[in-house]
């Protein structure tokens, strides 16, 4: 604003300039990481797009992703702990009966926040504004995967990915060019 403009808004008297206001850069790294995967019937739906939007709007950085036919053996390791359960079978089959896209994500809290932004795991039940409560109905077709725990998702990452497949990377909003 020029100094001109800036006394005819204050009535004529002088107004120093704004301060800069400079942002602390010293705030805490975050390196939490979650795997989510968006399962077949997301897939086949083409819900892709939309929930790696909300993974983004929410703040959260994309440090690996893959699309993949996830085989019996990977399925096998990843529901283990599930092999005993009436659903196991149709769930195996349901997993690999179509391509899965297989993520990680990384940010503050990301695997609380994440098992919270996907709803409850049946459907039905999710509530409104999650991804299970908006873009399905019923548990057996529940679109969407995410690491229950901080433990479980390393786990499930090192599952899923190897360690060359998942990028570090640095926030950089281009302000040069974008003025943001
Ligand atoms: S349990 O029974 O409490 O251990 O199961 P839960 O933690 O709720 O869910 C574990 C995973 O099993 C999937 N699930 C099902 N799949 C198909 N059909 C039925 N009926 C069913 N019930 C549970 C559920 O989606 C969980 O998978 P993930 O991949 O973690 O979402």
């Amino acid at each position: 604003m020029s100094v001109i403009l800036r006394r005819l808004l204050s009535g004529g008297r002088a107004v120093r300039p704004a301060p800069c206001v400079r942002y602390s850069s010293a705030a805490p790294e975050i390196h939490e990481r979650t795997l989510i995967a968006v399962k077949p019937d997301g897939v086949q739906r083409r819900m892709v797009g939309e929930i790696i939007k909300r993974f983004e709007q929410r703040g959260f950085k994309l440090v690996g992703i893959k699309i993949l036919q996830a085989s019996e053996g990977i399925l096998g390791k990843h529901y283990h702990d599930l092999q005993k359960k009436p659903f196991y079978p149709a769930l195996i089959r349901y997993m690999a009966s179509g391509p899965v896209v297989a993520m990680v994500w990384e940010g503050h809290n990301v695997v609380r926040s994440s098992r919270l932004m996907v709803g409850e795991t049946d459907s039905s039940q999710a509530k409104p504004g999650t991804v299970r409560g908006d873009l399905s109905v019923h548990i057996s077709r529940n679109i969407i995967h995410a690491s229950d725990s901080v433990d479980v998702a390393e786990k499930e990452i090192g599952l899923w990915f190897h360690s060359a497949e998942l990028i570090t990377w640095e926030t950089n909003d281009h302000s040069d060019l974008y003025q943001v």
